[in-house]
C-alpha cells in the first residue's frame, strides 16, 4: 500500500532571479553573449559510496555501481550532452569513528585505498571526500587523490599545502557556464546532523586537519557563488553537498544557488526534488543502493526549469491507487466515490474522498509534465547496465581481498595478541548439551556456514565483511582482531537471540531470562538483511527458515539443567547466602520442572513482593500464559493494572493477551477494545510510536470483535502515516490479502 502525497502543480525553479552582471563585482573578464544559453547536463552521482562501488558478493548478480555509474556517464556523454561523474561524501570508507585497534583499521585502510584506485578509474569529473574519508588520514588522502589524478573539490577546506584541491569546478554544456561547488560539513558528531543547533543534543566537534583550515559553510558558499556568477560568468551552479538536508536548506537563502545534489540523510531516495525557495534539492541512497541521474536542460535562454521529478514516482502511484479503487467497485458494486467512502472507510469518509480527488489531480498533473519541452531539470534512480567483466575497476576490486592480506602480512603485527578477559560471546557449540535440537536446525542453514562464505571470497579479514558474516566481531568482550580466525563461529545463536555466555555455564542465569531474550519479534535481521545486500529481503517470509524448533518440555538435558539450579539454590541457602531474585529463579525451574502449582505460587508471591516492578510483572504473566495457565497471566496483569492503569508496557502486554493467549477461552476482544478506547484518547501514552503499538492491536481486536468495517478504516487510516511499518504491512497481508 502506497500513501499518496499530495503534489503541487507544475512548479517552477528561478534560477535567473540573479542575472549573472548583478552578482559580478569586478567582472571584466566576462564575455558578452550572442547565443541564447541553451545546453543540457547531465550528472551522475553517487552519494556517500562507502566502500561499496564493487558487485557486492552477497547478491551474485549484482551490478557494480561504481563501474557501472561511469558506463552511464560515458553513454550519456556519446549522445552529445555534457555528462558528469562525481562522487559525494565519503567513498571509501563508513565511519569516522575509529575501528577497535591497529588491525582493523589497517584492514579497513588497504580496503579504502583499492577503492580510490577504482575510483580514479572510473575518471570522475569531481570527487567530495567527507570526513570518514579524510579522516583515514588527511595527507596521505589527498596525497593519493593526486598521484592518481582525482580531481578533489573541496570548496570550504583551505590547505595550502594541498594545491591539488580546488574550490570549485567549471563546465561548459552548449552555450551554458555550470559552475560547482563541493561542501562538506564543517563539524562532525552526528554525520546526520551536522549543522544542529549549538546546545542540542549530539554536540557535534569541531573538525581540524593538519596544516588545513575549516571554512564556515553559508559564507563560503555566498563568496563563491558571487565569484562564480562574477568572475567566471557562469549561468547556473551547483553545489556537490554531503550535508543533511536540513542544512542543505540553510543554503537556499544564499542567492544565485540553484541546484544542491546530495545529502547524509539515508531516508532522502533519488525519486523526488525538493523546491526551497529557488534552489532544487536532490540526493540518491547513500551506499551504492542507488546513483543518481540528474538532467539539467535549458532551452532558448528560458532558466525557469520546470520540475519532472514527480513523472517517475507518480506514474506507480497512480497505478497502485486506481488498482486499488477498481478492486473496491468490484467488491462493493458501485463506481460512485461517495457511496465507495461509505463502505470503504466509515468514519473515514472525507479522507478517501480526498484521495479520489487527488488522483484526478495528479493524472491531470502527468499530463502536463509529459507534453513538456521546455528548460527543465529531472532527478532520478539511474538505470545501470551490467558492465564488461573486464572493466579495470571491476579488476582493480578484484584484489581487495589480497591487499587487506597483504597490509596484515606486515611484520609489525605479529605475533597475534590474546584477548583479555572472559568473552561474553558464545559459541554455537557452548549450547549444543542443552539445545542440541536447536543446534542441528541451526547448522543446517546459511547461517551457520556465513564465516566459511567469506573464505571462499578470500574477504575472511575484510572487516567490511565480518560485521554480518561473523558473530561478536566489534562487540564488547567480543572479537576485534581479523586476524583471528573467526572465534565466534558464522550467524550464531547470540545474534538472534542476544543470548550471552553465562546463560550456559551459570546454574542462575541458566533460567533467568535476563540473559535469555529477544522473541521473534524482537530478533532484528535487517541489521544485516539490508536491502543493498538482500534486495527481496522480507522478515516475515524468511523467519519460518531460522526458526528453530520450540524446547520440549520432557527434554532430558533442560530437566537436568532445571533440577541443577534448584539443587544450586538450595546449596547456597544452607549456607545461609541469599539473593533477592532466588524466590524467582527457583518459581521459574519449578515451572520448567513441571511442578506447576508449586511454582506459579513461588512466582506469584514474588511478583507481589515486588510490586513496581514492570518487566518483572510481564515476564512472569508471560511465562505463565506459555505453560500453560493463561488465566493466571490475565489477573496478575490486571492486579497491577490496578495500581498502574495508564503504564504502557503493561497494558500493551495485557491487551496484547486478550487477543492471543494460548488459552482460547480466556481470550476477550471486547475487553481488549474498551482498553484501548480507554487508553487512547486520554493522552495516557507519551510517544507516538507506543500509540502506533496500541493501534495496530486495536485493528486486531475489531477484527476478532466481528467489527470488520471499523477494523479496515482503521487500517486506512493507518497506512496514510505509517504505510511502512511491518506490523501493520503484516495486518494488511491478513485481513485484506494482499
Ligand atoms: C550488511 C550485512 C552484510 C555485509 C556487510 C556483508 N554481507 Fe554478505 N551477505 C549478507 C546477507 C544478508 C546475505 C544473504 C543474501 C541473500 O541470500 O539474499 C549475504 C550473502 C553472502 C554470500 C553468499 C552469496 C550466495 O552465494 O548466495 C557471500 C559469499 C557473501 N555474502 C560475501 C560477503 C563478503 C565477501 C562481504 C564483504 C566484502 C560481505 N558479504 C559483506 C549480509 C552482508
Ligand atoms: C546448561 C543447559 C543450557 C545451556 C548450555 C544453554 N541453555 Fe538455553 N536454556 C536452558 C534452559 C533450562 C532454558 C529454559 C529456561 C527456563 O525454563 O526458564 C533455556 C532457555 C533458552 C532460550 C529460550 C528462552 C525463553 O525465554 O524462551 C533460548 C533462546 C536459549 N536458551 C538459548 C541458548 C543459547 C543461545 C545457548 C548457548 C549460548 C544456550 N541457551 C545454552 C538451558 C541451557
Ligand atoms: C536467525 C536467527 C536465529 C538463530 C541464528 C538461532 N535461532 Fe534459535 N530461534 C530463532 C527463532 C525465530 C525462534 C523462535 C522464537 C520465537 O518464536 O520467539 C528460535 C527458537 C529457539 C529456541 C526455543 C525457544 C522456545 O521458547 O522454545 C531455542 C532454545 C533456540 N532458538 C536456541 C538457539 C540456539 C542454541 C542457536 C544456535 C545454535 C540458535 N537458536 C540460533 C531464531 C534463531
Ligand atoms: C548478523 C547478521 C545477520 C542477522 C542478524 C540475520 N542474518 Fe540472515 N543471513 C546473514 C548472512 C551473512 C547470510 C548469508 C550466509 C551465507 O550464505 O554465507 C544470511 C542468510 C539468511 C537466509 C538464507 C538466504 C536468504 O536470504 O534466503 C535467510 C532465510 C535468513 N538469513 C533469514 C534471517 C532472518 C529471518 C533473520 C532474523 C530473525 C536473520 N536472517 C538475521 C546475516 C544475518
Amino acid at each position: 500500500v502506497r500513501v499518496l502525497i499530495a503534489s503541487c502543480l507544475l512548479a517552477l525553479l528561478a534560477g535567473c532571479d540573479h542575472p549573472s552582471s548583478d552578482a559580478g563585482r569586478g567582472d571584466p573578464g566576462a564575455a558578452p553573449r550572442s547565443a541564447p544559453r541553451q545546453g543540457t547536463l547531465q550528472i551522475v552521482s553517487l552519494n556517500r559510496l562507502q566502500g561499496l562501488g564493487d558487485p557486492i558478493p552477497c547478491q551474485p548478480g549484482d551490478i557494480g555501481v561504481l563501474p557501472a555509474a561511469a558506463e552511464l556517464r560515458d553513454r550519456l556523454a556519446a549522445t552529445g550532452d555534457t555528462a558528469l561523474l562525481v562522487a559525494i561524501g565519503d567513498a571509501c570508507n563508513r565511519s569516522h569513528k575509529p575501528l577497535h585497534g591497529k588491525p582493523a583499521e589497517t584492514a579497513n585502510l588497504a580496503r579504502c585505498e583499492v577503492e580510490l584506485d577504482a575510483l580514479a578509474a572510473c575518471r570522475p569529473d569531481a570527487y567530495v571526500p567527507g570526513h570518514a574519508d579524510l579522516a583515514t588520514g588527511f595527507d596521505a588522502l589527498l596525497a593519493r587523490c593526486e598521484k592518481r589524478g582525482l580531481p578533489v573539490l573541496l570548496s570550504n577546506i583551505a590547505a595550502p599545502a594541498h594545491a591539488g584541491i580546488r574550490p570549485w569546478i567549471v563546465v561548459q554544456a552548449g552555450t551554458l557556464k555550470i559552475g560547482l561547488l563541493g561542501i562538506i560539513a564543517a563539524r562532525v558528531g552526528d554525520p546526520k546532523e551536522p549543522e544542529v543547533e549549538a546546545g542540542q543534543k549530539p554536540e557535534p566537534m569541531e573538525v581540524s586537519y593538519p596544516g588545513a583550515s575549516m571554512l564556515p559553510v553559508d559564507e563560503t558558499v555566498t563568496r563563491l557563488v558571487g565569484e562564480l556568477r562574477g568572475a567566471q560568468g557562469v549561468d547556473l551552479v551547483v553545489l556537490l553537498s554531503s550535508l543533511s538536508q536540513k542544512a542543505n536548506s540553510h543554503l537556499a537563502d544564499i542567492k544565485g544557488l540553484d541546484v544542491v545534489i546530495g545529502s547524509a540523510d539515508v531516508g532522502f531516495e533519488a525519486d523526488r526534488i525538493v523546491l526551497d525557495q529557488v534552489t532544487a534539492f536532490m540526493s540518491a541512497a547513500p551506499a551504492g543502493r542507488e546513483v543518481g541521474h540528474t538532467t539539467i536542460a535549458i532551452r532558448n535562454g528560458n532558466m525557469q526549469m520546470a520540475d519532472m521529478s514527480p513523472t517517475h514516482a507518480l506514474v506507480e502511484q497512480i497505478a497502485t491507487v486506481e488498482e486499488r479503487m477498481a478492486e473496491y467497485s468490484q467488491r462493493f458494486g458501485t463506481d460512485d466515490p461517495a457511496t465507495l467512502s461509505r463502505l470503504v472507510a466509515p468514519g473515514a469518509e472525507q479522507g478517501f474522498l480526498n484521495m479520489v480527488a487527488l488522483l484526478a489531480e495528479n493524472k491531470e498533473f502527468l499530463k502536463v509534465h509529459e507534453s513538456w519541452k521546455d528548460s527543465y531539470i529531472d532527478h532520478r534512480p539511474a538505470e545501470l547496465e551490467p558492465v564488461d567483466p573486464g572493466h579495470p575497476a571491476l579488476a582493480i576490486m578484484a584484489g581487495q581481498g589480497a591487499a587487506i592480506e597483504a597490509a596484515l602480512a606486515a611484520a609489525s603485527f605479529r605475533p597475534l595478541v590474546v584477548p583479555e578477559g572472559t568473552p561474553l560471546i558464545p559459541k554455537p557449540e557452548d549450547c549444543r548439551a542443552c539445545h542440541a535440537a536447536q543446534y542441528d536446525f541451526w547448522a543446517a542453514t546459511p547461517h551457520s556456514r556465513a564465516f566459511e562464505d567469506l573464505r571462499g571470497e578470500q574477504q575472511i579479514h575484510d572487516v567490511s565483511c565480518l560485521e554480518c558474516h561473523a558473530a561478536g566481531f566489534e562487540k564488547p568482550n567480543g572479537w576485534s582482531d581479523p586476524r583471528f580466525d573467526g572465534p565466534f563461529g558464522g550467524v550464531t545463536c547470540f545474534q538472534c537471540h542476544d543470548v550471552y555466555a553465562p546463560h550456559s555455564v551459570s546454574a542462575r542465569q541458566v533460567v533467568d531470562p535476563q540473559f535469555v531474550h529477544a522473541d521473534s519479534e524482537q530478533m532484528d535481521c535487517t541489521a544485516c538483511h539490508i536491502p543493498r545486500r538482500d534486495p527481496e529481503f522480507d522478515k516475515d517470509v524468511s523467519l519460518p527458515a531460522v526458526t528453530c524448533p520450540p524446547m520440549r518440555a520432557d527434554e532430558p538435558a533442560l530437566l537436568l539443567a532445571r533440577q541443577g539450579v534448584l539443587d544450586a539454590l538450595a546449596a547456597r541457602g544452607a549456607k545461609g547466602v541469599t539473593d533477592p531474585r532466588d524466590d524467582y529463579l527457583q518459581g521459574r525451574a519449578l515451572v520448567g520442572l513441571g511442578s506447576f502449582e508449586q511454582g506459579y505460587a513461588v512466582l506469584e508471591r514474588y511478583a507481589k513482593a515486588n510490586p513496581e516492578d514492570t518487566h518483572l510483572r510481564v515476564e512472569t504473566a508471560q511465562l505463565f500464559d506459555r505453560t500453560g495457565n493463561s488465566k493466571g497471566a490475565l489477573q496478575l496483569l490486571r492486579d497491577y493494572l490496578q495500581t498502574h492503569a495508564g503504564e504502557p508496557v503493561s497494558n500493551l502486554a495485557y491487551i496484547t493477551m486478550l487477543l492471543q493467549a494460548r488459552d482460547v477461552a480466556v481470550r476477550d476482544p471486547q475487553l481488549a477494545l474498551s482498553q484501548i478506547t480507554f487508553l487512547l484518547p486520554k493522552d495516557a501514552l507519551e510517544s507516538r510510536k507506543i500509540a502506533l503499538d496500541f493501534r495496530v492491536l486495536q485493528v486486531d481486536a475489531y477484527f476478532a470483535a466481528g467489527q470488520p468495517d471499523k477494523g479496515l478504516a482503521l487500517i486506512n487510516e493507518l497506512a496514510r502515516d505509517h504505510s511502512g511499518d511491518p506490523r501493520l504491512r503484516q495486518r494488511i497481508a491478513r485481513y485484506l490479502g494482499q
